[in-house]
C-alpha cells in the first residue's frame, strides 16, 4: 500500500516526500520535471535513507498514470503537480487551464477507474479572494479570484467538490496553503525557481547572495502596521507535516473538507527582511517601489479547522523560516544545478 505523490519532485512535493517517508508511508512519485530537477529525488533518498518508484510521466497521460496504478497499490494521492506562477498563467492562461483543471481531470478518472478515491489537493488561499477579511476561515465565501491560476485552484475545490456530491465513496481534503517558504534544516532541499523569482522569500535571498542587487519592496503604504504587505508565512515542513495528517485524515473519512494551512500570524514585508538580516547576519538592500497589482494589504490564516481536523498546527518560527532558507540558499546558490 503506497501513496501517490504528484508533483513530488517540487518545492512542497519534496519536504512532503520527506515527511511521508519519516512517518512510515510508502511513497510513489510521479513528475514530469517541468519545475524541478532529477536531482531532487536524489536528495530526498539521501535524505530519508529510502527508495520508492519513480515515474516521469505527465498527470494529462492517461495510459501513463494507468501503469502507475497498475504497478502499485496506491490507497490514496497527494496532488501537487500544477503551475503556479500567477504572472504567466495571465499570459498564457489555456497552458494552465489545461495543465492544472484537465490534469486534475484526467488524474481523477484513473483513480475513479483504478478505484483510488482519496484525494489531497494543493489548494491556494488565493481562493479566498481580495474581499474576506483576514483572519480567513473555511466558511467564508471563495471565487473571488483576479488571476487564471487562482481560477484553476477555485475550479478544481468545485470539481473535486462535486466528485463527493456523486459519489460518496470519495474523500477530498482541500489544503489552501498560506505563503510556504523556508527548506529543510539538512540545507540538502528547497526552492529552486527558475529565473528571477516573483516571491519575496526566494528574491530575499537571492538579493543576500548577492545574485539580485536589491530587492523593491511592493508598496509602503498599505493599510499595516507599517504600511507594508501583512502575509502569512509557513515553514514548508510544517506544511509537508500538514499533508501526512491530511493522508492519516482522509484514510479514516469520506466526503469533502478544506482546511487552511498557515500559522494565524501575519508578518509585513519589512518583519520578514528584518527577521532574515537578523537570523542570518547578512544584508539585504532595499527600496521602496510602487504596489504590484492585483495585491491586498493583509492576509492570514484562522487556523483552528485545522487543529481540530487534522491534530496539526504549525511548530516553527520566522527565525526558523530564514534560518532554513539562507542555510538551503547558502549552500546551493545555483538550487539543484550545484
Ligand atoms: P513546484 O513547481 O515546485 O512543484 C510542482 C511540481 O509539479 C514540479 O515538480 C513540476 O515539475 C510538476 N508538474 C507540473 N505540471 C505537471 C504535470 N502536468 N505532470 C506532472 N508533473 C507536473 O510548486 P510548489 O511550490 O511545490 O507547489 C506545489 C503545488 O502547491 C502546486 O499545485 C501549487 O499551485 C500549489 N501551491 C503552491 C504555493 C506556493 O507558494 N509554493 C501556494 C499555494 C499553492
Ligand atoms: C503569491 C501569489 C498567490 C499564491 C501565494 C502563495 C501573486 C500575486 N500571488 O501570493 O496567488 O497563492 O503567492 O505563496 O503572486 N513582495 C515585495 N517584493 C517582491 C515580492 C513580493 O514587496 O519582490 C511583497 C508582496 O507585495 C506581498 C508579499 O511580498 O505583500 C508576499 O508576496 P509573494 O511572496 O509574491 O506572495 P503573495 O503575493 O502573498
Amino acid at each position: 500500500m503506497a501513496i501517490l505523490i504528484t508533483g513530488g519532485c517540487g518545492y512542497i512535493g519534496s519536504h512532503t516526500c520527506i515527511e511521508m517517508l519519516k512517518a512510515g508511508y510508502e511513497i510513489v512519485v510521479v513528475d514530469n520535471y517541468y519545475n524541478s530537477k532529477p536531482e531532487a529525488l536524489n536528495r530526498i533518498k539521501e535524505l530519508s535513507g529510502k527508495e520508492f518508484p519513480f515515474y516521469e510521466c505527465d498527470i494529462r497521460d492517461a495510459e501513463g498514470l494507468r501503469r502507475v496504478f497498475r504497478e502499485n497499490t496506491i490507497e490514496a494521492v497527494i496532488h501537487f503537480a500544477g503551475l503556479k506562477a500567477v504572472g504567466e498563467s495571465v499570459q498564457i492562461p489555456l497552458t494552465y487551464y489545461d495543465n492544472n483543471v484537465s490534469g486534475t481531470v484526467v488524474l481523477c478518472q484513473v483513480m475513479a477507474e483504478m478505484g483510488c478515491k482519496r484525494i489531497i489537493f494543493s489548494s491556494s488561499a488565493t481562493v479566498y479572494g481580495s474581499e474576506n477579511p483576514s483572519p480567513l476561515n473555511e466558511t467564508m465565501p471563495v471565487g473571488a479570484v483576479t488571476n487564471p491560476y487562482g481560477r484553476t485552484k477555485f475550479m478544481i475545490e468545485g470539481i473535486l467538490s462535486d466528485l463527493c456530491v456523486s459519489d460518496p465513496d470519495w474523500s477530498v481534503v482541500l489544503l489552501r496553503y498560506f505563503n510556504p517558504i523556508g527548506a529543510h534544516e539538512s540545507g540538502h532541499i528547497g526552492e529552486d525557481p527558475n529565473g528571477i523569482p516573483n516571491n519575496l522569500m526566494p528574491y530575499i535571498s537571492q538579493v543576500a547572495i548577492g545574485k539580485l542587487k536589491q530587492l523593491s519592496v511592493f508598496g509602503n503604504d498599505y493599510n499595516t502596521h507599517d504600511g507594508t504587505g501583512v502575509r502569512d508565512y509557513i515553514h514548508v515542513v510544517d506544511l509537508a507535516v500538514g499533508h501526512v495528517k491530511a493522508v492519516d485524515y482522509a484514510l479514516g473519512h469520506t466526503g469533502v473538507e478544506a482546511i487552511n494551512l498557515g500559522t494565524g500570524v501575519g508578518y509585513s514585508v519589512l518583519d520578514l527582511v528584518n527577521a532574515f538580516i537578523a537570523a542570518n547576519g547578512v544584508d539585504v538592500p532595499y527600496v521602496i517601489a510602487p504596489r504590484r497589482s492585483g495585491d491586498v494589504d493583509t492576509c492570514y490564516s484562522d487556523p483552528t479547522k485545522a487543529a481540530e481536523l487534522l491534530g496539526w498546527k504549525a511548530e516553527k518560527n520566522v527565525e526558523d523560516m530564514c534560518r532554513d532558507t539562507w542555510r538551503w540558499q547558502s549552500q546551493n546558490p545555483k538550487g539543484y544545478n550545484k
